[in-house]
Formats: C-alpha cells, sequence, structure tokens
C-alpha cells in the first residue's frame, strides 16, 4: 500500500492543489491531504474551516484521500504515523524549487522520507493562496482559481 503525504497550509485550496492532489492519487494508492500550521505564516481562514475546505472539494474527485491537519509538531512525525512512503509537492517556477528543495532535504534527513515534487500545470501555474486572498480581500473575481465553497468561504 503506497502511502503519501501532500502537505501544505491550503489558506485557502485552490485549483493547483486540486490538480496536485488528484495527480498523486493516480501515483499512490492513499493520499494524505494534511493541513499544516505553518508557524511563519498568519492564516486568514483558520486550520478547522480549511480542513472542512479540502475535505469539500476532494469529496468528488478521484482518488482515495484522507484529509487531516497538523497543529503543531513534525511533518515528518505524522509521516512515520500513517507509515508513508513518500512526500508530494507541487512546482510552480523556480521560485517554488529555492523553497522547497530545502525542506524536501531536512525532511529526508531526519527521517529518510523522499519528496516527489510534481509540476504544476502550466494553466494554474501563476494560482497561489495569497494571490487568491489579495485578489478577493480588493473584490476581485476569484472563481477561476478556487471552488465554489472557497469562494464562499472567503466572502466572510
Ligand atoms: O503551504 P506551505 O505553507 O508552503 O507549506 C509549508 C509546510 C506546512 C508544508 C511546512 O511549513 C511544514 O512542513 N511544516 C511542518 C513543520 C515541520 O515539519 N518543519 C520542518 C520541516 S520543513
Amino acid at each position: 500500500m503506497a502511502i503519501a503525504v501532500y502537505p501544505g497550509s491550503f489558506d485557502p485550496i485552490t485549483f493547483g492543489h486540486i490538480d496536485i492532489a488528484t495527480r498523486a492519487a493516480k501515483l499512490f494508492e492513499t493520499v494524505h491531504v494534511l493541513v499544516v500550521h505553518n508557524p511563519g505564516k498568519n492564516p486568514k481562514l483558520s486550520l478547522d474551516k480549511r480542513v472542512e475546505l479540502v475535505k469539500a472539494v476532494l469529496a468528488n474527485k478521484p482518488g482515495n484521500f484522507v484529509v487531516s491537519s497538523l497543529a503543531s509538531g513534525l511533518l515528518v512525525d505524522y509521516c512515520k504515523e500513517v507509515k508513508a512512503e513518500a512526500l508530494v509537492k507541487g512546482i510552480r517556477t523556480n521560485v517554488d524549487i529555492d523553497y522547497e528543495l530545502p525542506m524536501a532535504q531536512v525532511n529526508r534527513d531526519l527521517s529518510g522520507i523522499e519528496t516527489v515534487f510534481l509540476p504544476a500545470d502550466p494553466a494554474h501555474g501563476f494560482i497561489s493562496s495569497s494571490l487568491v486572498k489579495q485578489v478577493a480581500s480588493l473584490g476581485g473575481d476569484i472563481s477561476k482559481y478556487v471552488p465554489a465553497e472557497v469562494v464562499e468561504a472567503l466572502k466572510n
């Protein structure tokens, strides 16, 4: 049973994240989509709300998903607990490589776990949660970037 963990802040989940999660689900029998508290970030949506949205948007997508959260502690400890063989991350540009590579290396150094990088579909290459939040906060239309549930959540 090949198990992978796809971690992130998902503040909020975007069509780019959904694309990576569904593609990962073709490579792994089970994909844990893990909503992680990132101490370096000040999230707009609560951890519980983010988990609720991830569950809602993946409910009708093909793949065997487990959606959960990590409020504290190391990602690699979660991976050990669920017997994951790999981490999955999406890569849009070289900026993502610069950000993700040291995390992949430290996670491998800590526990031996490998990280699989999936190249973002160019259709989603410029979508980021931070841009989505900025456009939404300035009254722009974000419906091309995130599912309807997320559009609604960001209105409140
Ligand atoms: O979506 P993000 O915010 O870029 O995701 C980063 C995240 C949450 C995956 C990363 O910060 C993380 O793994 N946090 C968990 C704490 C941890 O294990 N840190 C050490 C290895 S990076």
